[in-house]
């Protein structure tokens, strides 16, 4: 599985850089970070090698379509990010037939799952907290879509979004997404567990209590 940081904050993505497949941004995340939408995506698509999700902003097809080539032409790894509606699933199908990559978002539903996947999208994003927020099932919803996707041999990817716990990255893991995104929050947790910290400070300690030094 795919794990990329869901952040626009550069320091953020700098510091974990060496352990990520990739970013993914929206448009609250660049606002909330207070920087230029292409000056920023410019600065992550070059900090990291792998994919990086830039989102439109305007809402009509051709708009859609201006924006998304502008995005795509700061980089090949750029994804070029659209919502899950009637005019982002045209502007997904173009983006498919110019072999542009895409990841549709905002999805909430199974059906809208298999529209994104008929349009071409490259990634579907599920958003599994918000729709838990609502009163729905976000791990249901990977469950079914990762079904149906096999079923009929969709190459769309699965990826897990919104997640806002551990347990959440499992589940995405469990539910066979071929992607999940992450806040820094949650990824930095992935990695630590205070009996590891225990752990290592015992190792160290007995290793100290030698006298030596080095691996002898
Ligand atoms: O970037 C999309 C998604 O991960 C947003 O998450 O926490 O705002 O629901 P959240």
């Amino acid at each position: 599985m795919q794990i990329f940081l869901d952040t626009a904050e550069i320091s953020e993505i700098e510091a974990r850089a060496a352990l990520i497949d990739g970013v993914t941004t929206n448009p609250s995340l660049i606002a909330k970070s207070g920087a230029g939408v292409m000056e920023r995506v410019k600065e992550i698509a070059k900090t990291v090698s792998g994919p990086v999700s830039a989102e439109v902003v305007a809402t009509d097809r051709d708009g859609m379509l201006e924006e998304g080539r502008k995005l795509r032409a700061i980089g090949d790894n750029v994804v070029v990010k659209l919502p899950l509606t009637a005019a982002g699933l045209e502007a997904c199908r173009i983006f498919h037939e110019e072999g542009i990559a895409t990841n549709v978002t905002l999805c909430f539903s199974l059906n809208q799952a298999l529209m994104a996947a008929k349009a071409g999208a490259t990634f579907i994003s599920p958003f599994i907290g918000r729709l838990d927020d609502a009163g729905g099932d976000g791990v249901k919803l990977l469950e079914d879509i990762r079904a149906v996707y096999d079923q009929y041999g969709f190459e769309t990817s699965i990826l897990a979004a919104s997640l806002r716990s551990l347990k959440h990255v499992e589940d995405a893991a469990l539910t066979g997404s071929d992607a999940a995104t992450l806040p820094v929050k949650i990824f930095d947790q992935l990695i630590n567990h205070p009996q590891t910290d225990l752990g290592l400070d015992a190792f160290m300690a007995d290793w100290k209590a030698t006298g030596r030094e080095g691996l002898v």
